[in-house]
Order: structure tokens, then sequence, then C-alpha cells
């Protein structure tokens, strides 16, 4: 039985086929209409969530198969202090796969040795986010042809991010990366993925603090939101919330193909006006992550 706990936990040649069998699914979606018929997916949210819990459940649903869950710790037994190891034996009886999400860096991985279900980590906490990272590798890959030779331009919260985590350790497996990491100083790339991802891996990178600096050099530019839930202090947050704004202004002076992604909440970190450039791809990213998730499950479930 296989879970899904870091992005890493597929081989690059078990990634192409998974975006293969993605992109299979975007055009011919018919075919896979009753592949998981009679399976049941659950979804054990215990941090909110709108694109990736639905997205997950479009996904069982477009595949004929049925959804179960909770949306949020307050209403499951983790209100009257069951452990997520309890919690998934239980699930193992009621389902054939689960997504969890958790503020707990590790919980999804414990619930995944107590499970006898494939268990998809959907976040947990500041670490990793593969399922996001799946998608943002299913749009890059969809959009640019490519997944090698791109300058990356990583903007926002790259402390907090477990979507920037998770996509950088992807994306240094690929020939020709470069990373500019833009961020306050307070914000950036904590050093474990800085010095043990980056570095080790020699992909080149340099971090600033201005995206004006970055922008002209970017293929894709990937926009984060402030994560106000990880913040130790209020104070901290809102000094820190609007530091970067992606407006049309800073647009022009970005390559004419370069692409926008944001794993979406947007907060203000880019500006309503922005949505209509066509290299603001963000939206179309969020329907992406029905058609990898899709792919992701039929893997898992060994269907594919
Ligand atoms: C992200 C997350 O939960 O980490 N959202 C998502 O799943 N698309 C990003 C965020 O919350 O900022």
């Amino acid at each position: 039985m296989r879970h899904l706990m870091s992005p890493l936990d597929f081989t690059t040649d078990e990634l192409d086929r998974l975006l293969d069998l993605a992109n299979d699914i975007e055009n011919n979606p018919q075919k896979y209409a009753k592949a998981c018929e009679g399976k049941k997916l659950a979804t054990a949210f215990y941090e909110p969530s709108t694109r990736t819990r639905l997205s997950f459940e479009a996904a069982m649903i477009n595949l004929g198969g049925s959804v179960l869950g909770f949306s949020s710790a307050d209403s499951s037994s983790a209100a009257k202090g069951e452990s997520v190891a309890d919690t998934i034996r239980i699930l193992s009886c009621y389902a054939d796969i689960c997504a969890m999400r958790h503020p707990k860096e590790g919980a999804p991985l414990v619930a995944s040795i107590h499970s006898q279900i494939p268990v998809i980590n959907a976040g947990d906490g500041g670490h990793q986010h593969p399922t996001q990272t799946l998608t943002d590798l299913l749009t890059i890959r969809s959009l640019k042809g490519r997944l090698d030779n791109m300058t990356i331009g990583l903007c926002g919260d790259l402390k907090f991010g477990r979507t920037v985590h998770s996509l950088i350790s992807s994306l240094v497996r690929y020939p020709g990366i470069r990373f500019k990491l833009i961020s306050p100083e307070e914000l950036r790339l904590p050093d474990y993925v800085r010095i043990d991802v980056i570095e080790k891996s020699g992909a080149p990178y340099e971090e600033m603090d201005k995206l004006e600096d970055a922008i002209g050099d970017l293929d894709i530019l990937y926009m984060t939101r402030v994560q106000r839930e990880r913040f130790f202090n209020e104070e901290d947050y809102i000094r820190l919330k609007d530091y970067y704004v992606l407006t049309r202004e800073k647009m022009s002076l970005a390559p004419k193909d370069m692409l926008v992604l944001h794993p979406l909440p947007r907060v203000n970190e880019i500006s309503v006006d922005v949505d209509d450039d066509e290299r603001a791809v963000y939206f179309k990213q969020a329907q992406y992550g029905v058609y990898v998730r899709m792919a992701l499950i039929l893997t898992l479930l060994e269907l594919a």
C-alpha cells in the first residue's frame, strides 16, 4: 500500500506518468467517469480549506466514487481528544482512501503508520503540501511544455508557506532550475529547505527583498499569502501582510511569457485587476488541481 506524504515519494518518472494521466483525464473525462465506482474517499480536514478539500471531493465524484468526511477539528471527535491514530483506524473501516489536512507537522505521517488505506497528506502545518505541488507541476508543464530550464520566482511568505517548501523540493530534481527567493527578511526560506534542499542540489538561487528586482527575469512567478495562522503575534502579521502586492504596473516589467501562479487563497498580494492579464493562470491552476487529484486517486488505488 502506498501513501503520499511528500512530493518526493514519487520518482520523476512516476511523476511524469501521473501528469500524463492527468492530461489524459483532462482531454477524455468520460473515459474515467466510472473508474472509482463503489470506492469511497474520506476527507479528514482539521484545518480550513476550500480548494484542496473540494477538489478532492470533485475528483472522486468525477471518477464515479463517493465521499465522506469532516471539514474541521471541531466537528470530529478530535474535539473530544481522539488521536489521529485512532481516527484513521476508524476511517480505514469506512473508506478506501483518505486525504488528511492537519495543523501539526507530521500528523498525516502518523496516520499513515496506523492506516489500512492509502493516506494523502493534504497539508501538514508549515511543512509540506504535496498535492498542491502536483497541481503546480501539472500547471507549469501543461502551459510551458516543460519542467526544466526555468527561473522561478517565489514571493511572499517563504518561511511558513508549505506549498513553497514542497514545490522547491520537487523542482530541484529537474535540470536548469534557478530560484529567486523574494521575501522580507523575517519570512525567508528556512534553512532546512534553503541549505538542505536547494544548496544540496546545486541549483543556483538568490534571496532578495524587492519583487521589482526579479520580475524581469522570471519564467514563473509563484505568489503566496502571508500565513497569518502560523504567526506568533498579530502585530507581526499586520506589519508584513501587505509587503507585496502584484499590480498591473509591476506586471508591465515582466516578460511576455511569464506565468503567475498562486496556490490561493489570495488576500491582497495580487491586485484583482491582474486577473485579466493572460499571464495570470491561478484560476486555471485550481482547475488542474482536480485533474491531478483524479490521477493521484487512481494511482494510489492501483486503478490506473
Ligand atoms: C494553500 C495551503 O493550504 O497551504 N492553500 C491551498 O491548499 N491551495 C496555501 C495557503 O493557504 O496560503
